[in-house]
């Protein structure tokens, strides 16, 4: 309740240049997805994903009753998704991660006055409508900040709100928490001001997530979580509360080209499960999954395994960041077993590549392979094709790309491969997760 209250200090003022939203209930931002690097993820990448992905979830259990337990796997792999953001007046073009797993939307930023190269970077000092928040401001509340943080003095003018940000992989962001004018183009092609974005203006970032190659060609992160300094329980406001993307399916030649919209309503039958409410996790969107299916058969794993328990360990979460699925590690291993004994095709010999199960495809032009889905809670199934869980990890070699996490310490996730060529819908005013097949092409 006080992050509720406390967000309502976030004066937020939204409104059209060119003409007057006519409902804003039925208007929506439609903002094309990018996807910068290269799919799949190479070997290494992928294993060393999984080892960061590892010591972070030790990392977040110290985390864990702070006041925001600030993890995400803003990239537990290389595939990101890219929106482009325009920050400033005048404003400067961004490339920002989309990351339903955090709720900061901070920015590489610059002191740089003059003569500065304008690649990836924010330079606060060429905008007119650029202001870090005083530390005394209620809105610096909202922001984690350094340990090392002084005491606040009232008085002093130039005490800014210093902020810093850790991902569940030890990634960090430190910088000043602002605010600034944003702009976009709205769904019927005019420009919409936004005039209050609070944002991390980020001077220094260090990790893999943030600066590392799976970094690579993004500017910072916009951070979609459910909390209230996220982009979306911002804009939120004048949207409806709810947002929507499809990720695009890379085995499409050409790709499709998708889009995060937020508001808006959905144009066709979507499935829905709740979203549930880890009160120790507040940034995630947590659903719940029932039963495991492979082949249409039911796997004997025990409901519990995926339950959220009172230190707010395990769960399972949608996660745009990551790339990669996480399962709890008794689900793991029954499903992986599973397809263990049923794919008929030969091992590949390299098993060095940080996945537990690959094949070698190279006599095959059209492997079949399993089918996996899950039941969620409210009874949808959720069916993706193989392609959504076996990756290319060489030439002619298929790899079951699911990791394993230890429940007593982690949570189950479900990243971005396993959501690729679906619509999701978020709606955090009715609960629940929404998704299709369809939608994926221009909305
Ligand atoms: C606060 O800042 C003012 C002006 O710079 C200074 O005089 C005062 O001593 C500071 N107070 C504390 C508690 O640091
Ligand atoms: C709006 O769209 C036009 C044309 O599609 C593009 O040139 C322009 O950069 C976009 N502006 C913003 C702020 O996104
Ligand atoms: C960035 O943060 C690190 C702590 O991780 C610190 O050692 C370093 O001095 C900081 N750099 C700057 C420029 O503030
Ligand atoms: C796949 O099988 C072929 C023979 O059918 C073999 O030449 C090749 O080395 C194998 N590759 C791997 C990665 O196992």
């Amino acid at each position: 309740m006080a992050f509720i209250s406390k967000s309502s200090c976030l004066l937020i003022f939204f409104f059209l240049v060119a003409a007057a939203l006519p409902h804003l209930s039925s208007a929506y931002l439609k903002l094309p997805l990018l996807r910068k690097n290269p799919y799949p993820p190479a070997p290494s990448e992928a294993l060393s994903a999984d080892s960061r992905r590892v010591s972070a979830l030790h990392r977040r259990r110290r985390h864990f009753h702070t006041k925001f337990p600030v993890t995400s796997a803003a990239s537990s792999g290389s595939g990101q998704y890219l929106v482009s953001l325009h920050l400033g007046t005048p404003p400067q073009r961004l490339l920002l991660v989309a990351d339903t797993g955090s709720d900061l939307t901070w920015v590489t930023c610059s002191a740089c006055r003059r003569h500065c190269s304008s690649r990836g970077t924010f330079f606060p000092r060429h905008s007119t409508s650029f202001s870090p928040y005083h530390c005394f401001d209620s809105s610096c509340n909202l922001v984690p900040h350094p340990r090392e943080h002084v005491q606040c003095n009232h008085t002093h003018l130039h005490s800014t709100c210093r902020y810093e940000y850790a991902y569940s992989d030890g990634s960090v962001t430190r910088g000043f928490f602002s605010h600034e004018t944003t702009t976009f183009n709205s769904s019927s092609g005019d420009l919409v001001l936004f005039q209050h974005l609070s944002f991390g203006c980020g001077y220094n970032n260090s990790g893999p997530s943030v600066s590392g190659p799976s970094f690579n060609g993004a500017n910072g992160v916009m951070g979609m979580g459910r909390g209230p300094i996220s982009f979306f329980s911002q804009l939120g406001q004048e949207f409806g509360h709810k947002f929507s993307y499809c990720l695009m399916d890379y085995t499409i030649s050409p790709p499709p080209t998708s889009y995060l919209l937020i508001g808006g309503a959905e144009r066709y039958k979507l499935s829905y499960t709740p979203l549930l409410i880890n009160p120790l996790s507040p940034t995630f969107y947590y659903i719940g999954i029932q039963t495991v299916f492979i082949n249409n058969v039911k796997l004997r794993i025990s409901s519990s395994v995926w339950g959220i328990d009172e230190l707010g360990n395990g769960g399972t979460v949608v996660d745009s960041g990551t790339t990669l699925t996480f399962l709890t590690e008794p689900a793991y291993r029954i499903i992986l077993a599973a397809f263990d004994r049923l794919v008929k095709l030969p091992k590949s010999v390299e098993q060095t590549l940080g996945f537990d199960l690959c094949f070698n495809v190279s006599n095959e032009l059209r492997p079949s392979l399993p089918r996996l889905s899950f039941k969620l809670f409210g009874g949808s199934l959720f069916a993706p094709p193989p392609r959504n869980y076996f990756i290319d990890a060489a030439d002619g070699v298929k790899c079951l790309a699911l990791q394993s996490v230890a429940p007593s310490s982690g949570f189950s996730v479900i990243g971005n491969l396993m959501q690729q060529g679906y619509t999701f819908e978020f709606d955090k005013d009715r609960m629940r997760l929404g998704y299709s097949r369809r939608g994926c092409a221009v909305p």
